[in-house]
């Protein structure tokens, strides 16, 4: 490594739920609706100094074959319900929540997010997703409105509106004179008249410039629409790119964009999803990890997985049989909707035959082909071992830091704030103690000032 200063690691933690990787068949797995899950998630990041708290969000429960997807039966709570809660109970940890920039308003959700940050005194963040499919759309009034194509350019004139409501209050100093009574420095507050593109609003904003200015933002999708979007607007990313070079790649690609927006590669963190499993040894660890990750992958969920690709009902086959010898259905995706559909793959004939392929060379059943193929856990080993990939990710510039995924809910994140963070305090590259009080601080972004905000 050269002599460089060394990068401090920025890390999260991703609520466990609705994904492929929590385990509900652990004993020691709990209720993701349970206030104290959160809590004692929120507490667990906070003791070990973690930069946020980050929640994911999807507005319909996924289904296959008409049912709700096994790994969404467990439903989730409403994102800013549960950050304010989680406000009261924490007092630095940096509250992110996911919410879509399609089906809301931009008044509404500046209004949340002015509120949320206000309540923890600077410690809100937005991750803006653009989910636009009509199956998620179904719930509201506008369902199924939007194009594809068109998901980006919503989500930047809608990010456009909400600036400017958070930059509607000038400033919200209370002068109390004697003469004329209590009044606003700022005589004219939240006053807005936004008409662009979709938005035609105007009106007065009624919540006060909140600590932080505006909430962090963050991006999350894959595209170059969505890589663009994120070096014009984003503070961070949280990205897929988990494993090195991949990371890189990525981490180069994004961090170069952003001179065309007059910024510099400090302005926008790149921060991978990734999981992690630890033991006594090496050879333990990733014992441990194979059998999370069959605990992952059930008999069932690898049926579900295969059907996502194949785009048939493949419930009759034997997750521990061979591959069906049927091929994929090509053509208009009916078996999945939801969230997991956008995740089809692209070209399903190919894909199929690679997994076949792969099958036969390895003699693999469905479950151990699903196992094989889909994603396993990224940081696998000792403590001390752990904590050096993580600080290799991040010195050689694969990303800034990362969001951890736990496998278990509530307590997948004790083994890691009590074994791995003080190595990385040791190494000198994460904090012992928190220097600042927002998430901006934490993130080692600079505060805003209003006419920056209305500028960028
Ligand atoms: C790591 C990651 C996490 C995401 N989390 C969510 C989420 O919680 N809720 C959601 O609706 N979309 C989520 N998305 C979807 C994206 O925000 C976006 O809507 C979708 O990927 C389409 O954008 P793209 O084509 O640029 O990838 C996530 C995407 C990525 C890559």
């Amino acid at each position: 490594m050269s002599s460089k200063p060394l990068k401090q690691i920025h890390l999260a933690a991703h609520f466990p739920g609705v994904n492929n990787t929590t385990v509900w068949s652990d004993p020691a797995a709990g209720s993701q609706i349970d206030f104290s899950s959160f809590v004692h998630l929120a507490r667990t990041a906070e003791r070990a100094k973690f930069d946020f708290l980050f929640l994911a969000e999807g507005l319909r429960l996924r289904e296959q074959n008409g049912e709700i997807y096994d790994l969404d039966v467990v439903g989730r709570p409403d994102t800013f319900t549960v950050l304010a809660a989680l406000a009261a109970v924490t007092d630095r940890l940096g509250l992110a929540g996911t919410i879509n920039s399609t089906f809301n308003e931009p008044y509404e959700v500046a209004r949340q997010f002015a509120s949320l940050d206000h309540l923890s005194a600077g410690r809100a963040a937005w991750n803006v997703v653009t989910s636009w499919d009509a199956f998620t759309g179904e719930n509201f009034r506008r369902g199924g409105f939007l194009a594809q194509e068109d998901r980006y350019e919503r989500a930047r004139q809608f990010l456009n509106a909400t600036w400017e409501l958070f930059d509607s209050w000038r400033g919200n100093e209370i002068v109390a004179d004697k003469e004329s009574g209590v009044f606003l420095r700022d005589p004219n507050p939240g006053r807005f008249d936004h008409h662009v593109g979709e938005f035609d609003i105007s009106g007065r904003f009624d919540v006060p410039r909140s600590p932080q200015g505006r909430p962090v933002i963050f991006q999350a999708g894959d595209s170059e629409a969505g890589r663009e979007f994120a070096a014009s607007a984003a503070d961070a990313i949280f990205t897929r790119h988990g494993t090195l070079e991949a990371g890189r790649a990525f981490y180069g690609d994004v961090k170069g964009r952003l001179a065309r927006y007059g910024r510099s590669p400090d302005e926008l963190k790149i921060l991978p999803g990734v999981t992690f499993v630890l033991g006594e040894t090496d050879a333990e660890a990733q014992e441990r990890a194979l059998v999370i990750r069959r605990q992952q992958v059930s008999g069932q969920t690898a049926i579900k997985l295969l059907e996502q690709l194949w785009n048939r009902d493949l419930s009759a086959y034997d997750p521990d049989g061979p591959l069906p010898e049927v091929d994929p259905l090509v053509g208009e995706h009916t078996v999945a909707q939801g969230r997991a559909s956008v995740r089809m793959h692209r070209d399903p004939l190919t894909v199929a035959s690679e997994w076949r392929a792969l099958a036969d060379a390895k003699k693999l059943s469905i479950r151990d082909l699903i196992v094989e193929v889909t994603g396993r856990q990224s940081f696998i080993g000792t403590p001390a071992h752990v904590a050096e990939q993580l600080n290799e990710f991040v010195q050689t510039d694969a990303s800034d830091g990362f969001i951890l995924v736990p496998h278990l809910t509530p307590g997948g994140l004790d083994e890691f704030a009590d074994r791995v963070v003080p190595l990385l305090q040791e190494r000198g590259v994460f904090r012992t103690e928190y220097a600042g009080e927002t998430l901006r601080d934490h993130l080692g972004l600079a505060p805003l000032s209003v006419r920056a905000a209305a500028a960028s």
